[in-house]
Order: C-alpha cells, then structure tokens, then sequence
C-alpha cells in the first residue's frame, strides 16, 4: 500500500504542516472603494491609508475588495489557467522553461531546497523581461505562449497583466502615503520595463498532504505581490505576534496582498516581509495567481533617505535588484548546496 513519493518533496519535521491549522481569518480585509469614488472623500481616504499602514505594520500581508479588477476578467484568467494544466503533460512541455528561455511552465521549482509540490506557468508583464547577465551585458527574457490551446491564453494573460499593474501601483501609492512620502514616492522605481511577472500556480492534490507543501515557507523577494487564489484555500502566512501559521479563508473575488523584501527595505525595516507557505490538499488540486510587482533591473534598492534620521539609520547597504534577482532566478533550475541569496546579506550589522 502507499505511494512512493520522492524524498525530494519530504519536509524536515519542523516544517511540516500541522494536521488542522489554526482557522483564523484575520488577516485585515480592506474596501478599496474610496479610490473609485467620483467625488473623493479626504476622511474615507485617510482612513483607507491608515488602515493599509496598519495592516502592513502589524501583519505584511491583507486583502482587498472594491479593487477596481473586473470579475469577468478574472474569470478568463482563471478559466486558461485550468484548460493550460488540464492539458497534455506533452503540450505543456512544449513551452517548458530551461536555462535559454527562463518564462513558461516548469514543474521542478525547489523552495530552500525542499521540491514544491506545485507546477507553474510563468510570464512577464511587460516583455521582454531584462535582467544582467555576467560581464554587465543584460539579457532579454521573452515570453513562450502555447500554439493553439488555450485559445486566447496570451491576449488574456496579457490584459490580465495590464490590470494588475494598475492595482499595483494603486497600493504602492497608498503604501507611499502610508509612510507620510508623496504618493508618487516609488513610481520612479517602475518607469521603464520592470521585471514584474505573472505566475499561474497549480496545485494538484497531494497523496501525503502532512509530509509535503505546495511551496515551502518563504518571503517574496519584489516590493509587492498581489495573488488571486480559488475557493479550495491552502495559503497560510505567519503571524508576526505569535508565530503560528494562519490560514488566509478564500473571501470570493477578493486579492490577496503582501508586501515583499524591497518594501522592507525601503521602510527600513517598517514594514517587514513576512513568512508564508501552502499546503496541499488530499482531494482537491487549487489555483493561485500571484503578480510580483518588481521595479527596474537598475534600480538600486536602498533604505529611503526621507525615513532616516540619527536615531533610525539605514539598516541595509544599497544592492542592485537586477542581480539580486538574475541570481535568484537562474539559481532555482538546480538545487543549491548553499541558501540563496537574502536581503540580510546586506543588512549593515
Ligand atoms: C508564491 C506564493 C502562494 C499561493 O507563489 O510565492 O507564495 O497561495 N504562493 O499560491
Ligand atoms: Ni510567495
């Protein structure tokens, strides 16, 4: 009896999933309607930047409703995204990322070295995606969409995309206020081609749900992510106060968003990144659809000199993200002996 698994899926003890996870839905849900309103209204603004302000303080992760994304867009989205992995293994194969073309679908990704259980299919939003390469050249990272099937898969992808950024920078911007800068304060950092990207996950149920993670516990590395999951749920984050691991309840329609380490970096330690992982499911297989919001391969991510004063000196020396993110990149097609690169390699003490 039993399947075999390969020990490469097989969390050490400490990190395996307890059985029944805490069912705690509070992580903060924020109406985002005041920014659609025709005639703005200061005191509901004010306190939609309060609340995000707390909410990234306290926990580094929230979700949001009235966010301005259609729901029929969505929908697409979501509709491809389950025809692209009900696909043939072959088809999906055809636009499978190696070391040349680094976008598309892979099955292979390790979290600290530990295989998720999880497949994905990625891709850029503004494209081609460009990174260093070695000896300051830089590199174009192009997108591999499928034939024919799903039809429409790439138009959608790319509206998707377009709606995403909007969102994004919607919360950077609040975030920006929430910091007391100017509401435009990070905008710089995403003129030009950014490096943000799409990523369909997908989780098929898992014989050994107890044993395995769809992805292992990890920080995003970009300023922000902002992800769509289905009803079946599985998304648990760390909570800051107390170190449990808090499942994040499906709300329908809802996003859900984080703030990554350049956030952390930025606000100077602030708003901190924080801890999340999946679990999977004996029954179900689950969807999720996270943007990553990455500015500039050039930009030079630095605490903000407008947050620093002699009692809060700059915790990090400034890094490139471009490199940052290329050796992030390139280093998960294999496994690593050594940790990835991490923002506290550049912590000042
Ligand atoms: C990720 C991630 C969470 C999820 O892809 O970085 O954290 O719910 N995904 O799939
Ligand atoms: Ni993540």
């Amino acid at each position: 009896m039993g399947e075999v698994i390969d020990p490469a899926f097989i969390q050490a003890l400490e990190h395996r999933p307890k059985p029944e996870s805490v069912q705690a839905n509070n992580v903060p849900l924020i109406d985002l309607s005041p920014l659609g309103a025709r005639e703005p209204d200061r005191g509901a603004l004010e306190s939609l930047v309060a609340q995000i302000g707390q909410a990234c303080k306290n926990w580094g992760f929230f979700q949001v409703i009235n966010h301005g994304v259609a729901l029929h867009l969505r929908e697409k989205m979501e509709l491809v995204s389950r025809q692209f992995f009900a696909m043939q293994k072959e088809e999906q194969k055809k636009v499978a990322r190696d070391e040349v073309k680094p976008l598309g679908y892979y099955d292979t990704e390790h979290t600290k070295n530990v295989r998720d259980w999880k497949e994905v299919f990625d891709f850029t939003v503004q494209e081609p995606m460009i990174i260093p390469a070695h000896d300051h050249e830089l590199r174009e990272m192009w997108n591999q969409w499928p034939h024919h099937d799903p039809p429409q898969m790439k138009e959608v992808c790319q509206q998707y995309g377009d709606e995403m950024e909007k969102l994004g920078h919607k919360l950077l911007e609040l975030i920006a206020l929430s910091l007391g800068l100017g509401r435009d304060r990070f905008r710089g950092f995403f003129e030009g081609r950014t490096t943000s990207f799409i990523r369909i996950n997908h989780y098929p149920p898992c014989p050994v749900p107890d044993l395995a993670l769809g992805v292992g516990r990890h920080k995003d590395a970009g300023a922000l992510t902002v992800l769509a999951q289905d009803e079946v749920g599985g998304l648990q984050v760390k909570r800051k106060s107390d170190g449990d691991w808090i499942l994040i309840q499906p709300t329908p329609n809802a996003y859900i968003v984080n703030v990554g380490d350049i956030i952390q970096v930025w606000s100077n330690d602030k708003y901190e990144s924080v801890e999340h992982r999946v679990k999977v499911n004996a029954e179900r297989e689950r969807f999720s659809i996270p943007y990553f919001m990455n500015p500039t391969h050039d930009t030079m991510v630095e605490p903000l000199d407008e947050l620093l004063s002699s009692r809060n000196p700059a915790k990090y020396r400034a890094y490139s993200w471009g490199e940052f993110f290329a050796r992030r990149k390139l280093s998960n097609f294999k496994k690593l002996d050594v940790e990835n690169v991490q923002i506290y390699h550049f912590k000042n003490y």
